[in-house]
């Protein structure tokens, strides 16, 4: 029985065991199904989705050679641009070039003088030039002259360089010859207000045609203000308006010894002056004038010389007007200080859209107070001073620079040439003695105070001119003081002693 009992048991746990086995499998089973349809179903959708794929790249993959070849035309388009801009370029860098070096040329070429050309390139050629004394981009325009690189001269041509016959009549100044430089007159001017030294050498060679006769003038230049001028060499040092020699008159070497000129002579030969004109304020000669030629034998040839100016104008010393200021190469307008012409800095408006004689070129403002130290004292004396005929010393300084004023000695010595103020102020110590004091100027008395009473105050206020070391003191004369105030101080001073 219990055999049986254990048989179904363990059957009735097999069973058991069997179903659940069975159960298990049949699970698996629908879940193998379930997964492989599941799979399947993701297999189907991954082929879709490559499918789509597929046709996504291809047309990914079109869309990407469009563009390259897109890109590609692009590229070549580029690259003709490129090649059209490195043509262009050159050209323009070519061009750009040229600009340079025209403007290069230009600021060579636009010096004031050939000196200045010079100086700022030495290995120019001596040639023809454009220089601007006036100034590049004012005034008159640039002028064409030749420059002696050699010697930084420069020489302004003209229409009367070769020798040339006078015609023959007989008034004074009967032909005229008027000289037609290549430049304007006031570029002339400027240019030898720049130069140090201008001349211009002129050569007359005559056969019976004074100069001049009996007192008479037939022969004469034209100076640049074209006032005549009767000298032939040299410079203008004659108050005489009339002023008449030539080089042999200088010399004393004229065919006749009491005439100035070999052309002032009479003798039927062949003669010739040779002279060089130096006065700069004067030239160029403007026009030839000559006269007393009416005999057919007569000759008067003449041959005038280039204007020609070298060398930088120097300034003496400091600048004194606008135009030194000019001349030195100021070009900007403004307020300057400049050497008065007395002996005080003035401050002047220099107006540089002028050029030199022109009256607006420089405005005077005013004088300007410069001191080369300055000088104030105010001294003090609170003890008792007695000792007469004696500068009253002071034992309280409360200001003393400069140092002029001896405290110790009560002496004050001008350190510089100026005008200078001072003012002593003081009272008696006893109350009805008579209390004097004299303001001296190198011992001699220029001033003075007297009080009988000791409520007066001795007031000494005084401006005065003095030189250097001019000592002035205040010199106790009668009674005594115990309160006593000097001050003083340079007003003006002599700057340019
Ligand atoms: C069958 O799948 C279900 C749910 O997906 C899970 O709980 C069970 O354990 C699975 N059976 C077998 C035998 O893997
Ligand atoms: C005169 O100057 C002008 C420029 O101002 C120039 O072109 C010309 O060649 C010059 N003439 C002579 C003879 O030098
Ligand atoms: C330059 O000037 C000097 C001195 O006057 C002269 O000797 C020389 O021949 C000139 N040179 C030229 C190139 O004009
Ligand atoms: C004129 O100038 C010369 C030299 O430049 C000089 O020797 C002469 O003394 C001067 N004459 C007068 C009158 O000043
Ligand atoms: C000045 O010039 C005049 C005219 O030539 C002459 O008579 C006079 O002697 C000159 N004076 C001097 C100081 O040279
Ligand atoms: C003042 O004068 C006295 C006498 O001449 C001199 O000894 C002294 O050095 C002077 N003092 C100054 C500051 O110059
Ligand atoms: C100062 O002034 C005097 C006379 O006024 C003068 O002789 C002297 O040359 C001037 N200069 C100097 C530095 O003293």
């Amino acid at each position: 029985m219990a055999h049986l009992v254990l048989n179904i048991f363990v059957l009735s746990l097999t069973v058991a065991l069997f179903i659940n086995v069975t159960a298990v499998s049949v699970e698996l089973k629908t879940n193998v199904t379930d997964r492989l349809q599941e799979l399947h179903e993701i297999q189907e959708d991954l082929k879709i989705k490559s499918k789509q794929f597929e046709t996504m790249m291809e047309s990914e993959v079109g869309k990407l050679k469009e563009k390259v070849e897109f890109l590609e035309t692009k590229i070549q388009e580029q690259d003709n641009l490129l090649k059209n801009c490195q043509v262009a370029t050159s050209d323009a860098i070519g061009s750009l070039r040229n600009v340079e070096e025209n403007n290069l040329k230009k600021t060579v070429l636009d010096p004031k003088t050939c000196l200045e050309a010079r100086t700022a390139d030495p290995s120019l050629e001596s040639g023809m030039y454009f220089i601007d004394p006036d100034g590049q981009g004012r005034g008159d325009d640039p002028i064409y002259v030749y420059c002696n690189m050699t010697t930084g001269s420069t020489s302004i041509l003209h229409d009367s360089e070769d020798s040339i016959a006078v015609s023959h009549c007989f008034e004074p100044g009967c032909y005229t010859r008027e000289i037609k430089y290549n430049a304007t007159l006031r570029q002339m001017t400027m240019l030898s207000e720049l130069s140090n030294v201008c001349h211009q050498s002129i050569q007359v060679d005559c056969y019976d045609a004074a100069f001049e006769f009996n007192g008479v003038p037939y022969a004469w230049w034209n100076d640049r203000n074209g006032d005549p001028r009767y000298f032939w060499s040299g410079v203008n040092n004659n108050s005489s308006d009339r002023y008449h020699t030539c080089q042999c008159g200088l010399d004393g070497s004229c065919k006749e010894k009491s005439l100035s000129c070999n052309c002032d002579s009479d003798l039927a030969i062949e003669l010739s002056d040779v002279g060089i004109l130096l006065e700069k304020d004067l030239l160029p000669v403007t026009k030839l004038n000559f006269g007393r030629t009416i005999a057919p034998t007569s000759i008067n040839r003449h041959t005038l010389g280039r204007f020609e100016c070298n060398g930088k104008v120097v300034l003496n010393g400091m600048p004194t007007s606008c135009q030194d200021l000019w001349r030195i190469g100021y070009i900007l307008s403004g307020i300057y200080s400049i050497k008065g012409s007395s002996n005080k800095v003035e401050t002047v408006y220099c107006d540089f859209t002028k050029l030199p004689g022109d009256e607006e070129l420089q405005t005077w403002i005013g004088y300007a107070d410069v001191k080369s130290e300055p000088v104030q004292f105010t001294v003090a004396r609170k003890s008792s001073f007695s000792t007469l005929n004696t500068a009253i010393s002071f034992d309280q300084e409360t200001l003393n620079t400069g140092n002029a004023l001896n405290t110790s000695t009560g002496v004050f010595a001008a350190p510089r040439n100026g005008t200078y103020f001072f003012a002593f102020s003081s009272f008696a110590e006893s109350q009805y003695s008579t209390f004097s004091v004299d303001l001296q100027l190198n011992d001699v008395t220029i001033a003075n105070c007297v009080t009988s009473y000791a409520l007066f105050y001795c007031n000494v206020p005084i401006t005065l001119k003095l030189s250097r070391g001019d000592r002035v003191q205040v010199s106790l004369q009668q009674g005594s003081t115990n309160n006593a105030i000097f001050t003083g101080w340079l007003l003006a001073e002599d700057i340019f002693q």
